[in-house]
C-alpha cells in the first residue's frame, strides 16, 4: 500500500512516499481504507520536530474493510473517522489518556491507504458528510467544541472571539452558529473576512488594519468583553485576548501560531478574575457529542482545498503559506 512517511527533522522536503506492507486488523482493531485526511498546524511541526520516521497526520476518514476478533461496534462498509488520541475515550483526560496521538512521536498516522486502529479510537462519520468533510473533524473541530461547549460552557446569546481563519477558528465559527453564540472573528485578509461573514460571523476585524483588535472586539460587545476566546495565537496575542475578555470570562489556551513577544504575564487574569483552560483536543465521548450536533444541523465543515495523495508535500506547503481558509485535505 502507498503511505507517506516523514524523515525526522526533515521538514516538508523530508516527506517520502513509500510502498509498505498492508496492515491487518488484530484483536480489537478496525482496518480502515482511508479516503481522505486533513492537515493541522501540528502536522507541520511534526515534519520538523518528530524524532521517529512515522506516517504523519492525526485526522482521516474512510471505510471499514475488516475487523479483528472482539470488535462489536463496527462492521465492513461502515464510514468512520479516526480519533486524535489512541486511548482518551471519556472523562477529563489523564496524562496516560493523552500520551499517544496518531501521527506523533512513535504512533503512525492516517496518510496511508490502509490503517489498523484500536476500536476505541474509531468513530462513525456524521452520515450527511462526505469523506473530505469528516476528515476535518478529529483535531481542529473537536478542539473548538471542547473549548466552547465543554470548558467555557457557552450558552445561546453569549459571545466567542476567534483569532484568524485557520482550521480551529473556522470550526469554532460554524459551531458558534449552531449554538446561537455570537461570533467575532479576526483575519489578516478582508477576502477571508468576507467568507467568514458568509458563514455567519456576527462581527469581523482585520487584525492588520486594526492593531488594537482587542478594542474592536470590546466595542463589538458594547464594551463588556467576550465570554470566551479560542486563543490560538500564543504569546503575541494572549495579552490582547485577555483584554478582550469580560470580567470572569474564559481564555481557552489552544495554540501558538504567533510566537513573537515575551512572556504575556498573568496580571490581567488575576486583576480581572479571568479563567483559563488548557485545551488538549478532546475525548471520544466529546467527539460523539459534537457529531450529534453537527448531524442535527447538517453542518458541512469548510474544506478550502483538496490535494491528491501524490501531492501531499504540496498540501503541507499550502498549509504553511497560511493562504487557506478552514481546512486542507489530502485524498488518499
Ligand atoms: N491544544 C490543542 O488541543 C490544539 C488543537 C488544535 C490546534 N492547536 C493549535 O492551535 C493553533 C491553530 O491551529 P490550526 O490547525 O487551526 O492552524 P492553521 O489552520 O494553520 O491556522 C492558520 C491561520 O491562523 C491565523 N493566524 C496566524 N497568525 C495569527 C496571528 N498572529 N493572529 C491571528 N491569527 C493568526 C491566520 O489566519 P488569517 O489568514 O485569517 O489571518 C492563518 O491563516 C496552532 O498553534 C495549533 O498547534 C492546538
Amino acid at each position: 500500500m502507498k503511505a507517506w512517511k516523514l524523515t525526522p527533522g526533515g521538514g516538508i522536503e523530508g516527506l517520502i512516499l513509500l510502498d509498505l506492507p498492508e496492515p491487518v486488523a488484530g484483536p480489537g482493531e478496525v482496518l480502515i481504507r482511508v479516503r481522505s485526511t486533513s492537515l493541522n498546524y501540528r502536522d507541520l511541526l511534526m515534519t520538523r520536530r518528530n524524532r521517529h520516521p512515522i506516517i504523519p497526520l492525526s485526522d482521516g476518514a474512510g471505510d471499514v474493510v475488516a475487523v479483528g476478533s472482539g470488535v462489536a461496534a463496527f462492521a465492513p462498509g461502515d464510514r468512520v473517522t479516526s480519533c486524535f488520541f489512541k486511548s482518551w475515550t471519556d472523562g477529563e483526560g489523564t496524562p496516560e489518556d493523552t500520551s499517544e496521538s496518531f501521527g506523533g512521536n512513535r504512533l503512525d498516522g492516517m496518510l496511508a491507504e490502509l490503517v489498523a486502529l484500536p476500536e476505541s479510537a474509531v468513530i462513525h462519520m456524521p452520515p450527511h458528510m462526505n469523506y473530505d468533510e469528516a476528515a476535518t473533524l478529529p483535531c481542529a473541530a473537536l478542539t473548538a467544541w471542547n473549548a466552547m461547549y465543554v470548558q467555557a460552557r457557552l450558552t445561546p446569546g453569549q459571545s466567542v472571539l476567534l483569532l484568524g481563519t485557520g482550521g480551529v477558528s473556522i470550526a469554532g465559527l460554524q459551531l458558534a452558529a449552531i449554538g446561537g453564540v455570537r461570533s467575532i472573528i479576526t483575519s489578516s485578509s478582508d477576502a477571508k473576512l468576507e467568507r467568514a461573514r458568509a458563514l455567519g460571523a456576527d462581527h469581523t476585524i482585520n487584525y492588520h488594519e486594526r492593531e488594537d483588535w482587542e478594542r474592536a472586539a470590546l466595542d463589538a460587545t458594547g464594551g463588556r468583553g467576550v465570554d470566551a476566546v479560542l486563543e490560538v495565537g500564543g504569546a503575541a496575542t494572549y495579552p490582547k485576548s485577555m483584554a478582550a475578555t469580560r470580567f470572569g470570562g474564559m481564555v481557552t489556551l489552544i495554540g501558538a501560531l504567533a510566537h513573537e513577544g515575551g512572556d504575556p504575564g498573568t496580571a490581567p487574569m488575576l486583576g480581572r478574575g479571568l479563567k483559563a483552560a488548557r485545551i488538549f483536543v478532546g475525548s471520544r465521548r466529546q467527539f460523539q457529542d459534537m457529531n450529534r450536533a453537527l448531524t442535527l444541523r447538517k453542518v458541512h465543515p469548510v474544506v478550502d482545498r483538496a490535494f491528491s495523495m501524490d501531492e501531499a508535500a504540496e498540501a503541507f506547503r499550502c498549509l504553511e503559506s497560511q493562504a487557506h481558509f478552514g481546512k486542507i485535505v489530502i485524498r488518499v
